[in-house]
């Protein structure tokens, strides 16, 4: 059976000279970077390297890169880094931290955890296609606000925000901004310092990297409280033996990422494009989210009158991989938070299928998955209560 994957968006597939570039740090280069032997030094300065790679991706300097072991860390890292040092703005008066309904669980549950610590926290409505209200951040500002997190673009639906105005917003009232670009790197142009960026969170294995290595951009200057507490490794901020063949490898991904970014990125959206036009010809299927301000490999869809959990395990049974939620609350049964802040009800929402491209994925592919998709889903409404013809 040929095996597709279109599910990005939860992974990628390590490229091979990612892999290639990683296999010498485990046998070969295996060196604590933090040794001042020779072992220890050839193994640091591949890490020096990786880091001049991140920053290259983000417009940073590469001492304002610290390694994390993925985006939830680099996420949790930021706000509750920035929180612990503002605890004396943990007052009643106003909301001090300020983000939107629409974050992926790595922000939502940091605030959320925060709330118990006596911190305040506004959670920002978007509209329906998924844009931060920025008249509604520019009113939930207070004198106590200190942090505004937004993520830069979405994990389900796609959309991409407005991440300069806010950063603007963010510099006039000198509050600092963190952001989750997770989903934005690579697939975005950013440059933190046009963009008026604090902190940014990535992760590697959304762009062709290992799983379990990450990043937290925080621009100099910027003071942030670790959250692990050791040795002090990465200038103290996060304490562990720094993962030497993880950072290789985000670091390579993020060099070939740098210099692909433009080609690959046209190549996806062409099979995108084809892929949401052949799939709007179905009766009574939406496309969720910004129709321009997306990102170009994601194609998030709904369906009347089906599951779509239903429409998952039947393609997943003709060899094809998508999803209807984000990776980690894809096992849970509830309408996904994002679906539900764009004003979809629940039936509409568990009705929804994301499908998020990558560059293995070919023209044959999508035509594939072009015929598949259909099909199901008329099977499926011919056994659904729910639709009525
Ligand atoms: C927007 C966003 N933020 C954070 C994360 C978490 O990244 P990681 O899996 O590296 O912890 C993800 C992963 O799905 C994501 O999509």
């Amino acid at each position: 059976m040929k095996r597709i994957f279109l599910d990005h968006a939860s992974s990628t597939k390590v490229d091979d000279e990612v892999i290639q570039a990683m296999l010498p740090f485990f046998s070969k280069f295996y060196g604590n970077p933090s040794s001042i032997h020779a072992f220890g030094r050839e193994a640091r300065e591949a890490v020096d390297a990786a880091r001049t790679h991140v920053g290259e991706i983000l417009g940073a300097r590469d001492d304002e890169i610290i390694f994390t072991a993925g985006g939830t860390e680099s996420d949790n890292l930021a706000i509750k880094g920035i929180a612990y040092l503002n605890k004396d703005k943990r007052t009643t008066k106003g909301p001090h931290i300020i983000t939107s309904t629409i974050e992926h669980p790595g922000v939502l549950e940091a605030c959320r955890h925060l709330e118990t610590q006596g911190f305040q926290v506004k959670y920002v409505p978007v509209d329906n296609q998924g844009i931060v209200d920025l008249e509604s951040l520019r009113d939930s500002i207070s004198k106590n606000t200190f942090l505004l997190t937004f993520m830069f673009a979405n994990n389900e639906i796609g959309t991409i925000e407005p991440i300069e105005e806010i950063g603007k917003i963010a510099q006039e009232h000198d509050i600092i901004f963190h952001t989750d670009a997770v989903q934005a790197v690579a697939k975005v142009p950013i440059d933190v310092k046009k963009q008026h960026i604090d902190l940014l969170a990535l992760s590697s294995h959304k762009i062709y990297g290992p799983k379990g290595i990450g990043a937290l951009y925080i621009r100099n200057g910027i003071k942030v409280q670790p959250i692990i507490h050791g040795g002090g490794h990465e200038k103290g901020i996060r304490s562990s033996t720094l993962n030497t063949p993880g950072i290789v490898g985000l670091g390579k991904a993020c060099e070939l990422a740098t210099k692909r970014m433009k080609k690959d990125n046209i190549y996806i959206k062409t099979l995108r494009d084809l892929l949401i036009k052949n799939i709007l010809q179905i009766e009574e299927s939406h496309l969720n989210g910004h129709p321009e301000k997306r990102l170009m490999n994601n194609a998030h869809f709904r369906f009347t009158g089906i599951e779509g959990e239903s429409l998952l395990l039947g393609l997943d049974e003709q060899g094809i991989a998508t999803s209807t939620g984000s990776a980690c609350s894809s096992q849970k049964l509830q309408a996904s938070h994002v679906l539900l802040a764009i004003g979809l009800d629940p039936v509409q929402a568990h009705g929804s299928l994301r499908l998020s491209l990558g560059r293995e994925n070919t023209k044959e592919e999508i035509t594939y998955a072009s015929k598949a998709i259909p099909q199901i889903v008329d099977k499926l409404r011919n056994m659904s209560p729910l639709w009525n013809r």
